[in-house]
């Protein structure tokens, strides 16, 4: 059981963030990703169509054979909360960790977070954040131009199209009493050079890819699943497009060469 893969599965490139840290803090771990990319966004979809593609990716990963399952998304974590309870295998969405960690780091208590539609409707963030310190005020900004700005390659935060939408989401944060800034979608961390320049240094950004690998390994700890690996992990990459521009995207990002490291698979047969 120790031995076999933690299965990680995003909307398209968004998981990716946890991934890195995963690799940074576990990394004699083997790694199964799906990146569902022939149907990202998820996060301007219906919670029905929400849901149903998260189960299919779970299933997918579970024929992989995976010791626990990370959605890596926020967009799922906040609508189809109760994925966990159907799966065999331990399961964590973004959520908790995230809203724990913010909830740590304002000093002002006032917060804000930045997510897809869904999530931003869902309240999820700040409901959780809430019921950890209901003193604190938490602002929600949906953002969503950031997901396909991301899955298209648009992340330098010196370019000018980069730069007037992350400034038309988050410039009203800008020197306001919000100390601390959820990064609530996965795909955001990629774009948190042009997000940390738009908001300032004063302001702290909270990275939910991050978060949750850090999660991810002390609940492993816990349960005594760690691998007992010793030579470096695998990782699988899977997606429901072509492969291509994840691979090139993906390859920037993780800091090595990705090209025909994923694999198509056909999603809707699970
Ligand atoms: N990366 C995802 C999230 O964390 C999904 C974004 C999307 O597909 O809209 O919400």
């Amino acid at each position: 059981m120790k031995n076999k893969a933690i299965g990680v599965f995003d909307s398209g490139l968004g998981g990716l963030t946890a991934v890195k840290e995963l690799i940074k803090c576990l990394p004699n771990e083997n790694i199964v990703y799906f990146g569902d990319t022939g149907r990202v966004p998820y996060g301007t979809r219906s919670k029905e169509t929400i849901i149903k593609y998260a189960a299919q990716d779970a299933r997918f990963l579970l024929e992989h054979n995976v010791k626990m399952i990370i959605a890596a998304c926020g967009t799922v974590s906040s609508v189809a909360s109760n994925l966990g309870e159907s799966l065999p295998v331990m399961f964590s969405g973004v959520l908790t960790p995230t809203a724990q960690a913010c909830a740590q780091a304002t000093k002002t208590g006032v917060v804000a977070v930045l997510g897809t539609s869904a999530t931003i409707n869902s309240h999820s963030y700040k409901n959780l954040i809430n019921s950890i310190n209901p003193d604190i005020k938490v602002f929600e900004q949906s953002c969503p131009l950031f997901v396909p700005l991301v899955e298209n390659g648009f992340t330098d935060k010196d370019d000018i199209i980069v730069r007037s939408v992350v400034d038309r989401y988050v410039s009203q944060f800008k020197n306001s009493d919000v100390d601390t800034v959820i990064l609530g979608c996965t795909h955001y961390p990629l774009l948190k050079a042009a997000i940390g320049e738009a908001l300032g240094d004063k302001v702290r950004l909270i990275d939910s890819g991050k978060e949750t690998a850090l999660y991810t390994k002390k609940l492993l700890m816990e349960q005594n699943l760690l691998s007992h690996r010793e030579e470096e992990g695998v990782r699988e990459f899977y997606v429901s497009d072509t492969p291509h521009n994840f691979e090139s995207i993906a390859g920037l990002f993780l800091g090595r060469d990705m090209k025909s490291k994923a694999v198509r698979i056909d999603i809707e047969k699970y």
